[in-house]
């Protein structure tokens, strides 16, 4: 579905003067609505990547395919056109916007009472009480994480990515969000995680290391290989 061939990404060191990769010749395909986790210790690359497949920063050298389609040369809204969608941290919070005016603007269409209330119960809130509410400090973070991807849901893309959705909310509201991503069908989803429960909820599992060996596979295959005490010794690899 989604297609890394020898891609790299390189940057002016500041402190050293000179070039270094973040990413380096890293080939590899996200398979078609499965849900992948992306998981490695710090500084393995994984927001890189995220970054690299929606084009928030562009490939130095190397191929990003969605299907047949190269898009490594495309910009942010086109891939978004594409269908590739990026649930951010937190949404975008402006004085006076409602859940439902955020919807209307990632639908592009005028979200009736019916859609607005599909995406939001997708995602376990109950529409009559979040349409018409603003995005301000009232909003707790599960509850933020909720409704941007009810937003996310709302773009209608095919493929989703999340950089570490745990971020900022509480266990339980984490809990509901694994579900909610667990009930996401057709969707190839690519989520960066550390959250033993998310992983496990996973078809595949991406390994990132700072040597830029990657290794995808299987949950099945992959988990013995993250239990491992190479990897538990990366410190902090996977949260209970
Ligand atoms: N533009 C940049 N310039 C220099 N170093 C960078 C840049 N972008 C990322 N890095 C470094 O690359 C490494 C990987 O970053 P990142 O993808 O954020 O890692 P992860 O999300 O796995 O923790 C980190 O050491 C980070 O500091
Ligand atoms: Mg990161």
């Amino acid at each position: 579905m989604i297609k890394l061939k020898n891609v790299s990404y390189k940057v002016m060191d500041k402190e050293t003067g000179k070039e270094k990769y973040i990413v380096k010749d890293l080939s590899l395909d996200f398979p078609k609505n499965k849900f992948t986790i992306i998981t490695g210790h710090n500084g393995s690359g994984k927001s890189t990547l995220i970054k690299l497949i929606m084009g928030v920063i562009q490939t130095t050298s190397g191929e990003i395919l969605l299907g047949e389609k190269k898009i490594n040369s495309l910009s942010v809204d086109e891939r978004a056109n594409l269908g590739i969608t990026i649930a951010f941290q937190q949404p975008v919070k402006f004085k006076g916007l409602t859940v439902r005016d955020l919807l209307n603007l990632a639908s592009k269409s005028t979200t009736n009472i019916p859609d607005a209330c599909e995406f939001l119960a997708k995602v376990g809130l109950c529409a009559k009480d979040y349409v018409d509410r603003e995005l301000d400090d009232r909003l707790s973070g599960g509850e933020l994480k909720r409704i941007e991807l009810a937003i996310a849901l709302a773009k209608g893309g095919d493929v989703l990515l999340f950089d570490e959705p745990e971020a900022g909310i509480d266990l339980w509201s984490f809990d509901s969000l694994v579900d909610i991503f667990k009930k996401l069908k057709n969707k190839t989803i690519i989520i960066v995680s550390h959250q033993k429960k998310l992983i496990d909820s996973a078809d595949y599992i991406l390994l990132l290391d700072s040597t830029n060996d990657a290794i995808i596979g299987k949950k099945k295959e992959m988990l013995p290989l993250l239990n491992s005490p190479k990897c538990r010794k990366l410190g902090g690899l996977i949260n209970d």
